[in-house]
């Protein structure tokens, strides 16, 4: 472009100013010759692993779990397991996620022959639906020996006759490694509701259920590893007692470990770093959370394969005004990314992502994808229960450093000795977030908006955006504080915001 009719100022003028966040900048338009839907948002993550979309759900207990982790690997993206747990419990939310077909049910609620009716009662009010593969322990992987179902039990007065006294032992069973077409159509010819699949031992390993399979959707953006099973990653501490973590996650076939740690350039995470490239060296890891240049290459020549950019953005985080210690997320995420882009290591912007336009700038910055948590809490499938708050639907969401989380071990990510835990300073709060509803829903709307934005932009993919931002042909422009009101819902009486649960401005 002739500089004569050059606008605005490149990404590198942008920031020479001082601090700046999100929200004090704007994108200027691009040319557009494309329609949206070509717009390409597939990433790398880290150096070896490639996303089909640029999200990454948080390492907080009340944002990432197995059904996020799963929800957003058949969408496209990764979530990160929280590690507010014990050892076994965080292994085995990532071997849900690694287990998972779709279509086939593989954590099936089983019972044992000498459970009662009342026992079934019990399942078919928490989880609404009847049918139960009895198995001779009671254990998920035991012999099937059974199924119960509503016919089977719906007339029988008595709740404390034994399930081997009800149960249909006479079974149509399917064997694992067959197509889920194969076992829709076993499912047609029996007329039955669910069909167990069963091992040559004629162990249980998954339910297949026909409900399930006439609602099921095809997720071309799946996210798989090379044995096809689903990716996921999971987030450790800095501490040397979490080597035992890493070593149980790293056999449950989780994809990328995390180290967790709010200030990351530390002699405890260079340690922990430069153990597991050593122990594992097929894991990938991201390092962080960090966000100067400094403090970015000492995490790469540490060997990092991804950084995790931010200190104090996040919407639940007091750490800046605590520990007067941190950096404006915008700012951040570009000097981190010129020095990592450099080495060819992804960035990954963590926090303060309220909006769709923000996803967007953090991508435009430098980074390869966002980390947000604000953004998945309240979703369907984030950790917790629906309340009602003065009529409105909501869901737990707390900073993994509230006194709340910390109590049950959140701590570790900001106190890197056990020994420190005696006096706790908090770094977050708890508090609560709209409901977002289910992922399939929501994922697809941020995409679409993310899309919409990149072509205003006048860029057909991540990877056009980044060129852009280096080439200096991708143009910003500061925004006063009249200019970011005047970009606002201004003027009105009243009004409705149509985000999905989003913050509004
Ligand atoms: P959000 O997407 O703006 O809600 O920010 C989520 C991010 O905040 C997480 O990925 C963490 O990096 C960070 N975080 C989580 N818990 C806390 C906390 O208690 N204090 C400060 N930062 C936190």
């Amino acid at each position: 472009m002739q500089d004569d009719i050059r606008d605005g100022l490149s990404g590198r003028e942008l920031i020479a100013g001082g601090g700046i966040t999100y929200d004090d900048f704007i994108i200027l338009p691009g040319h557009i010759d494309f329609h949206h839907q070509e717009v390409e948002l597939g990433v790398q993550v880290t150096r070896r692993i490639r996303l089909n979309l640029p999200f990454v759900s948080s390492p907080m207990d009340t944002v990432t779990e197995h059904k996020m982790a799963i929800g957003l690997a058949c969408l496209g993206g990764i979530g990160v397991i929280h590690y507010n747990n014990s050892v076994d419990a965080q292994a085995e939310e990532v071997r849900k996620v690694k287990r998972f077909e779709n279509g086939f049910i593989t954590d099936p609620v089983v019972l044992g022959p000498d459970a009662q009716l009342a026992d079934l009662d019990r399942i078919k009010e928490r989880y609404g639906f009847s049918g139960i593969p009895i198995t001779e322990d009671g254990t998920q992987r035991g012999r099937l020996i059974g199924i119960v179902t509503n016919r089977d039990i719906e007339f029988e007065p008595d709740r404390t006759r034994r399930l081997r006294e009800v149960m249909t032992a006479d079974l149509v069973t399917g064997r694992a490694g067959l197509t889920l077409k194969e076992a829709n159509e076993l499912l047609r010819r029996s007329k039955k509701g669910k069909l167990p699949i069963v091992d040559e031992q004629g162990r249980l390993v998954s339910l297949v259920s026909r409900r399930d399979l006439l609602k099921r959707r095809n997720f071309p953006e799946t996210v798989k590893d090379p044995k096809q099973r689903l990716r996921v990653g999971a987030a450790v501490s800095t501490r040397d007692e979490d080597r035992e973590r890493v070593t149980a996650l790293v056999e449950a076939g989780v994809d990328l470990v995390v180290i967790d740690s709010a200030q990351g350039d530390s002699i405890y995470e260079l340690r922990m770093l430069e153990w597991i490239k050593r122990s594992a060296p097929h894991i990938d890891v991201v390092a962080g959370n960090v966000v100067t240049r400094a403090q970015s290459l000492r995490l790469l020549d540490a060997g990092a394969d991804a950084l995790r950019i931010g200190m104090g953005p996040g919407s639940i985080c007091t750490t800046q005004g605590t520990m007067a210690v941190g950096r404006a997320q915008a700012t951040a995420v570009y000097q981190t990314a010129s020095v990592a882009r450099a080495r060819g290591v992804p960035v990954i912007a963590d926090g303060g992502i309220s909006q769709i336009g923000h996803i967007a700038k953090a991508l435009a910055l430098g980074a390869s994808a966002v980390m947000m948590g604000y953004m998945f809490a309240g979703t369907e499938e984030s950790p917790g229960d629906y309340f009602y708050e003065g009529g409105v639907r909501l869901k737990r969401y707390r900073g993994m450093a509230s006194l709340e989380a910390m109590a049950v071990g959140g701590d570790k990510r900001y106190q890197t000795r056990a020994d420190d835990r005696k006096v706790k300073v908090a770094q977050g709060v708890a508090g609560s977030v709209l409901d977002k509803g289910p992922l399939n829903d929501y994922v697809p709307y941020l995409v679409q908006g993310l899309r919409q934005s990149l072509q205003d932009m006048g860029v057909k993919s991540v990877t056009a955006l980044h060129a852009g931002l280096e080439d200096g042909s991708l143009r910003f422009e500061m925004r006063s504080l009249a200019a970011q009101i005047e970009g606002g819902v201004h003027g009105l009486h009243s009004y409705k915001d149509s985000g999905i649960g989003m913050r509004s401005g």
